[in-house]
């Protein structure tokens, strides 16, 4: 067995994803230590979580900082000193600058709720309604500069129901979220993930020719 993968997660609001991954450590589903919570709001519920789970965490004001990348590459210069091998953005709410996330190429992923590439940025559930969309979904995804842009791992689908509207939407589609994260973070922690050369992702040495798809909590070609 690989020794636990140290993680550390971002994460600028209430953590129900960084809670789904303790949850999933502690059912011995995800091979981790959380080497670092960290946040740009002091407030965050994230960091809360991570204080009654004993896990270390850290809050930076961007405003103390002259500009973006000056935040960024203190953050990313912490996250380094922890020791972490994977970077988690959970819920994280700003845009990186390329500089500071290039050393994490390959080793930082996101989970975004849309089934990308459709629907980047903000207001996802509200903009798959209105766009008609007769499925909706999350995806996990290795970060590059480009926002919600880089390869999908894998996707959680849900149909969209009449009645649904943007808070149900979100509603229903948070608990594939909770399934959909550790088990990524768990091929990750099974050293089984990887980003290629050419930006493409492989599981096991093979180049998927398509995200993964959650299947009844299972990750299927
Ligand atoms: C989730 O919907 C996630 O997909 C998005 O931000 C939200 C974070 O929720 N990136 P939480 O803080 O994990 O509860």
């Amino acid at each position: 067995m690989s020794p636990p993968l140290r993680i550390a997660v971002l994460a600028s609001g209430r953590g129900s994803n960084l809670a789904a991954l303790i949850a999933a450590r502690d059912a011995g589903a995800l091979p981790a230590e959380f080497v670092l919570v960290a946040s740009d709001k002091a407030d965050a519920g994230a960091l809360r979580l991570a204080e009654a789970a004993g896990i270390p965490t850290l809050a930076l004001a961007p405003r103390a900082y002259p500009d973006r990348r000056a935040f960024d590459l203190d953050l990313f210069a912490r996250i380094a000193h922890s020791g972490a091998e994977l970077l988690v953005l959970a819920g994280f709410m700003r845009i990186l600058d390329a500089e500071a996330l290039a050393p994490w190429a390959g080793r930082m992923i996101n989970i975004h709720p849309s089934l990308l590439p459709r629907h980047r940025g903000l207001h996802t559930h509200r903009r798959a309604l209105e766009a008609g969309d007769a499925e909706h979904g999350a995806s996990v995804h290795y970060v590059t500069a480009e926002l919600d842009g880089g390869p999908v791992i894998a996707q959680a689908r849900l149909a969209v129901a009449p009645g649904d509207d943007e808070d149900r939407l979100a509603a229903r589609l948070l608990p594939l979220e909770h399934q959909l994260l550790p088990a990524v973070a768990a091929l990750i922690a099974a050293r089984r993930l990887a980003l290629g050369d050419d930006g493409r992702v492989r599981l096991d040495g093979r180049t998927l020719p398509r995200p993964l798809n959650l299947s009844d909590g299972q990750l299927l070609p």
